[in-house]
């Protein structure tokens, strides 16, 4: 009942070291004691250190604690694991290194299959440089219809001079789209409009025109978008600030676009009253350069 954690009667326990199953104790020593275990002098593999103590009384406590005596060299095994089930002739390789040599990585590092996750990591990173390749190699909008860029170069010469007329412009392909028949002067409205508002709009008010709920307002269904052009013209040139939207105030503000093109001012505009389930009639650039 009494082990060598007891305190109190500490002085008088006397305490006994056994290793293994030896009934003649290594040492023997009065409580507290402190001794050297020499590990050389046993063999590699697993032990047993028993510390018996007895008390004045004669009451003897117990503590055993196994423990694995490793003197010899480290042995590394690759082709067989402990448990495996196998058949046929299987090639095993076996390495040993002992703790006195330097660190030898060939010596210590057996040969061994790659680990899964290296692949994954590896299958990850080239998923990632296709994307990369795919997402920034096209040209971007913005210099799409520049003669440099265009794929019909003609296309985008016409583009470029204001002198032709619609009849004469070859239509790009999005004159399909709503705004198609708006083109000024080769000026694609549609296209115009997505990419100026996903240069300067989207943000702050979202690809989906959904906003940031309580910090910028959503354009998709807003009231200034489905209503009267002229409001919008005036909120794009001047900005604005400190008004309540649906009930929600605004602490950040809506800066001035004044220093985009007339073309650009309608077809961002236009591009919002045709987004998001908005039905607001449209401007045109006629409508932007009067109101500066
Ligand atoms: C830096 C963030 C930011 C950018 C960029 C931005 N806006 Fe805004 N916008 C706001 C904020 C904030 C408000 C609300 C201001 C207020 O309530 O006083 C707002 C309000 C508006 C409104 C008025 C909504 C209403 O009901 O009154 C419209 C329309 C609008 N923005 C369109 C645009 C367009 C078009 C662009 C791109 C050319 C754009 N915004 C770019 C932050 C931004």
């Amino acid at each position: 009942m009494s082990g060598p954690d007891d305190s109190g009667i500490g002085d008088a326990d006397s305490i006994s070291i056994y290793v293994d199953d030896a009934d003649k104790p290594i040492a023997q020593y009065r409580a507290p004691a402190r001794f050297q275990l020499d590990t050389t002098k046993l063999s590699d593999g697993e032990h047993t250190l028993r510390i018996v103590a007895v008390d004045a009384l004669g009451n003897a406590g117990v503590r055993i604690i196994p423990f694995t005596v490793a003197n010899g060299p480290g042995i590394t095994v690759t082709g067989l694991r402990a448990g495996s089930r196998v058949r046929g002739s299987i090639e095993v390789d076996v390495n040993a290194f002992g703790s006195e040599e330097p660190f030898d990585p060939v010596r210590a590092e057996s040969a061994g299959p790659v680990p899964v996750w290296t692949w994954v990591f590896f299958a990850v990173i080239v998923a990632w440089a296709a994307w990369y390749g795919i997402e920034y190699f096209p040209v971007p909008a913005a210099f799409r219809d520049t003669p440099t860029y265009a794929a019909n170069s003609a296309l985008a010469a016409a583009n470029a001079s204001a002198t032709l007329t619609q009849a004469q412009t070859p239509a790009p392909v999005s004159s399909q789209a709503a705004l198609g028949s708006k083109n000024v002067a080769g000026f694609d409205y549609a296209a115009q409009g997505a990419q100026a508002f996903a240069q300067n709009c989207q943000s702050c008010h979202g690809a989906d025109g959904t906003g940031v709920p309580g910090t910028f307002p959503a354009l998709a269904g807003d009231p200034v978008v489905n209503g009267p052009g002229n409001q919008q013209i005036r909120i794009l040139l001047h900005g604005l600030s400190g008004k309540t939207i649906n009930g929600t105030h605004f602490a950040a503000q809506m800066p001035s676009f004044s220093q985009l093109s007339n073309e650009e001012i309608a077809a961002v505009i236009d591009h919002e009253r045709t987004s998001w389930g908005n039905h607001g009639p449209l401007v045109t650039p006629e409508e932007v350069q009067a109101a500066r």
